[in-house]
This record gives structure tokens, sequence and C-alpha cells, in this order.
């Protein structure tokens, strides 16, 4: 009588390492786990991920999770801002803080602590963080001056990788290029989307993310085309099936009529569990391996599928919001979102299972 499951499937995302290792052969990989692993629980994903070479967060409380959960791999923390405290504990747990503005300079030049290893971002195009080109002889003469900070190496990160034709891409690359021409060190770019398509991109360290996730970060692809597993599995329970008069409307707002007398299901997930709110009719659901596709609105606690499709879908059934044979891409493209952010927004009413 379980609500809203999500199965993590360990071995899915040990085997999306292992595609990340196929397709960039030459370079480490530091697998990106922010967000509490997108969604998956981020010591659950570290643990199935032993194989990664070093990991990728945003803040300290996330690298700090990693750690107190036996994590002893390179931490990097992409966006994490820096005062004394977080130095202190960027040196005590070997944290690699990402330096992308000036007023972590001035934080680090007050640093007495154990020696710390630091990434720096540059600016190639995207201008979310990182320095401008050219800043960065001043930022590494400022880090250099630093007796306990060492540059590990130099990262960017790419706006339009997901999108193969667009000319934004090779500029970047070209930009980032030029500007660590001189600079020694390790040289990182590449998320998921790189990984899979932008070869030239791969560099020393590659830091994917949503492709360890089963999903694909691409506009032209689907995640089974790079033999990609889920590994996340969201089900619910069909609580009830009711039979409806032709000409009815379904659900909040009355947005839907049935078109003839029917079957609807109702299944115990909602906008409480984190399914998107805003999923229209025909929003793809799996029941007994067939699609039933949802109608009405998304409510708190349930949403209404039709079960023409399903004669044989009985209560208690499980359906599948995704994962388990319903890729989450396409459920995303219908809510008209991204599978990041279906992940991320499971609430902590849903069930978590691991296998
Ligand atoms: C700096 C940085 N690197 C790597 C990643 C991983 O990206 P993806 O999940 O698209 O592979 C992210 C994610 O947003 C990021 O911000």
């Amino acid at each position: 009588m379980i609500r809203a499951r999500a199965v993590i499937d360990r071995a899915a995302i040990a085997h999306n390492l292992m595609r990340v290792r196929a397709m960039a052969p030459h370079a480490r990989v530091y697998a990106a786990v922010k967000a509490d692993g997108y969604g998956h629980g981020a010591t659950t994903v570290a643990h199935a991920l032993a194989e990664a070479d070093g990991f990728a967060v945003s803040s300290l409380d996330e690298a700090l999770q990693l750690r107190w959960a036996g994590i002893d791999k390179p931490i990097a923390m992409l966006s994490q801002q820096l005062d004394a405290t977080v130095c202190e504990q960027a040196g005590e747990y070997a944290f690699e803080p990402v330096i992308f503005h000036a007023s972590q300079l001035d934080a680090l030049e007050h640093y007495i602590g154990p020696a710390l290893k630091v990434w720096v971002k540059i600016d190639s195009g995207m201008h979310r963080l990182g320095f401008a080109p050219a800043y960065l002889d001043e930022v590494q003469a400022r880090l250099e001056a630093l007796e306990r900070v060492e540059i590990v190496g130099w990262l960017t990160h790419l706006a339009c990788a997901d999108e193969p034709s667009r000319p934004e891409t090779p500029a970047q690359l070209a930009v980032f290029a030029e500007a660590t021409a001189n600079h020694r060190g390790l040289r990182s770019i590449a998320n998921s989307a790189a990984v899979l398509a932008w070869p030239d991109a791969h560099a020393d360290i590659v830091r994917p993310g949503i492709m360890l996730y089963g999903s694909s970060p691409m506009c032209d692809r689907d995640a089974a085309s790079y033999d990609l597993k889920p590994a996340m599995h969201l089900s619910a329970p069909l609580i009830a099936r009711n039979h409806i008069a032709a000409g009815e409307t379904i659900g909040y707002g009355a947005t839907w009529r049935t078109p003839e007398a029917m079957d609807i299901g109702v299944i115990g997930i909602g906008y409480g569990d984190g399914y998107p709110r805003h999923a229209p009719s025909g929003t793809p659901v799996l029941i007994d391996g067939v699609r039933v596709p949802l109608v009405g609105r998304v409510s708190m606690d349930m949403i209404t599928v039709d079960l023409r499709n399903a004669p044989n879908a009985a209560v208690g059934d499980r359906a599948t919001l995704w994962g388990g044979g319903l890729d989450v891409d396409e459920v995303a493209r219908h809510a008209d979102t991204i599978a990041y952010e279906l992940f991320c927004r499971l609430t902590p009413r849903v069930r978590f299972e691991v296998v």
C-alpha cells in the first residue's frame, strides 16, 4: 500500500558511469552529484559511483554530506562563496573550491589552514560564473602568491552543448583554449552534453551529471540511443477505477471531457509529491506496460488517466510515472520542463528505495 515510490537503481548509475568512460576514454570523471544527487540521494549515488575519480557539488554543505558518508575522493565545490569558515572547512576536509569571483580571492588571502587545492573558473561566454580571460594573469598571480593555495586547474561551463549545431560551443572552446594556453594545470569543460556530443571538450576531467541518472541532455537523441539506463523508477498505485458517462468533465477546472462512456483511473501521486502540476492532458503514464494518458489537471495527491487502453488495470496496480519503460525526458517534454527539474522536485512524501 505504498503511495508514490522512487526506486533508485545503483547498477544503472554504475552502468551510466561506464558509458561516460566509453565516450570520454582519456578523461578523468568528476561526477556531478549536487542537489542531492539530482534528487536521487547524494550519498546513494556517490557510493554507486565508487569508480568515479571525484565528485562535483554546489556547496560546502553538500561536500560535507559526502565526506561524512565516507566518500574520500576529491570533491569540487562549484558555486560556493568563500569566507574564513568555509576556507577552514575546505582545508580540513580537502575540498576543492572553484574560484569564480574576486571576493573569493580576498577570503583566500586571509586563509591560514592546511594546503588548499582550488580550481579557477573562466567565463568563456556563458556569462554566469567565472573570470573574463583578460583577468586570468592577475588571478593566477594573486593565487600563486599564497603559500597555502595550489591551483589544480582551470574550468569553464558551456551554455549550448545540448544543441549540436549551435556555434556558441566552438566559440567557447576557442576562448577557453586561448585563455589557458599559457597556464599550467588540469582543464575541465564538459558536462554530459559535451561528453556525448563534443569530444573536443573532453580535456582532462569531465563533469557529467544528468547522463549518470539515465537522462539524455541532447535535444536530438534519447537516452536509450546512448545506452543510458534510468536510475530512478517513479511509481504510484491506481487507487480508483471509475466508469464515467460520455460528455462529463474530469477534475479541477473541468478541463477535460470524456468523448464517450469510459473508465477513468485515479493514481495516488500529485504535485504534493513533486509530479509537475503543469503536466497537460496527454502526458504519458504506464500501467502494466500500456500507455494511459493523463487527463484533466494534476491535483495535490492524485492524477487522473484515460484507461481505455488498459481494460485489465485494477485498483492496487502500480503505475509508472517515469523510468521502468517510460523515458523521463518524454514526460519532461510534455510538462515543458527538463528531467533535471522533475528529479529535483520530488518531495519528502515520496518513499525512496535503493536496489
Ligand atoms: C559547472 C557545472 N558542471 C557540470 C554540471 C553537470 O551538468 P549536466 O548535468 O548537464 O551533465 C553542471 C550542472 O549544472 C554544472 O553547473
